[in-house]
């Protein structure tokens, strides 16, 4: 199969590509997006044999349930049951936004969408491209991020097209996104909302509206502790891993330079190809080593939007041993981390 790689300008959307990828997806068939947090893989979302479709083209194992997205919230009624009053206030906050709630599923959603479970992710992104995608076709579009199962999810058009080409008719390219990192996922099917996914939305900000929201304990582990399985099934699985051995270094900056040369200096001089991933105050730390900065530690937001970008990056280069520096656990400092220790295997030294 032809992927056709196609440019949209957010500002001024072609409708004629529009109403093309819209067939195709109305037709059953799978169109990637950008989004404002990843790029999409979409296909209909009551469609089981589109679901079907999805996994195939990721190679994703079919119990790992899909994200439903919708640009109306009057959505909930027909792919939910038991809407708490809760998921509106979410909606009126956060939506359109890089927030997913799973809430109970009704009958419509077919359980291939769900990977067999009995509720159903929804979100509503803010995504110019995203948004007419959804209301130009008139379905719900099921999009896990449009990545090979396992590889780093995409934040720009070339990355799907790297993972996905001959696998779909059609790529939207909509440029880099601006998050750089998946929706926070909040859980209300239970008694307690529980965070199954750290993303931009902290529980800070979710407080407002949640008082008693936690995180699942699956989440907050530092090691690949087999006790602790994440609710969230795609959370369970390695992820976001480059090709390269990846180690992360948590300590004092100083003492995460020192060691990180260290590691890095006896690699190289095993012969094997290292990289190290730094951030812009630290990068001029490393002058004889290959670096990349992925982004200002004053300002994390950059590093959420560059860091999947630059782990791939880490494989065009064919790095053997990667060394990375480690972030606050702040704000969006904490589905930062979250995604780097995953890609490392949860490989972490304190230092
Ligand atoms: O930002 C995002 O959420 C992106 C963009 C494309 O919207 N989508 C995304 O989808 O990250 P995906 O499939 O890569 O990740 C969805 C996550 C998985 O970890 C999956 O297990 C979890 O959401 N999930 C989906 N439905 C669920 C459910 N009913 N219960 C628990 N976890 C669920
Ligand atoms: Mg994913």
């Amino acid at each position: 199969m032809e992927t056709k790689l196609v440019s949209l300008d957010r500002e001024n959307i072609d409708m004629t590509v529009m109403e093309e990828a819209a067939e195709l997806l109305r037709a059953g068939e799978l169109v990637a997006f950008p989004t404002e947090t990843v790029y999409g893989l979409g296909g209909d979302g009551l469609d089981a044999a589109a679901a079907q479709r999805i996994y195939a083209a990721k190679g994703r194992p079919s119990d790992n349930p899909l994200i439903v997205h919708i640009a109306d919230t009057d959505a909930f009624s027909v792919l939910a049951r038991e809407v708490p009053e809760e998921a509106y206030l979410l909606a009126k906050r956060f939506w359109p936004g890089p927030l997913t709630m799973i809430l109970k599923k009704s009958g419509r959603v077919p359980a291939a969408t769900t990977g067999g479970l009995e509720t159903v992710a929804i979100r509503m992104p803010s995504d110019e491209i995203a948004l007419s995608l959804i209301r130009t076709s008139g379905i719900f579009i099921a999009a896990p991020s449009a990545n090979a199962s396992g590889r780093p999810s995409p934040t720009k058009a070339e990355h799907v097209y790297e993972d996905l080409q001959g696998k779909i008719p059609m790529i939207l390219d909509g440029g880099a996104v601006t998050i750089g990192l998946e929706s926070t996922i909040v859980d209300l099917s239970g008694e307690v909302p529980l965070i199954l996914r750290p993303g931009y939305i902290t529980p800070e900000m979710l407080r407002e509206i949640l008082p008693n929201v936690a995180y699942d304990p699956a989440i907050l582990k530092k090691t690949a502790d087999p006790t602790l399985v994440a609710k969230a099934p795609g959370m369970k699985y390695r992820h976001y891993a480059p090709k390269g051995n990846l180690r992360i270094y948590e300590g004092s900056l100083d003492a995460v330079v020192a060691k990180i040369r260290e590691e890095a200096a006896k690699k190289v001089a095993e012969g094997y190809s290292v990289a190290i991933l730094a951030s812009e105050e630290t990068k001029g730390y490393y002058p004889e080593f290959v670096v990349r900065s992925v982004g200002t530690r004053a300002q994390e937001e950059t590093v959420a939007a560059n860091l999947f970008d630059t782990l791939r990056e880490f494989d065009h280069m064919g790095a053997r041993f990667i060394f990375g520096e480690c972030f606050s656990r702040e704000g969006i400092g904490h589905a930062i981390m979250n995604r780097l220790l995953k890609a490392a295997g949860y490989q972490m030294e304190t230092v």
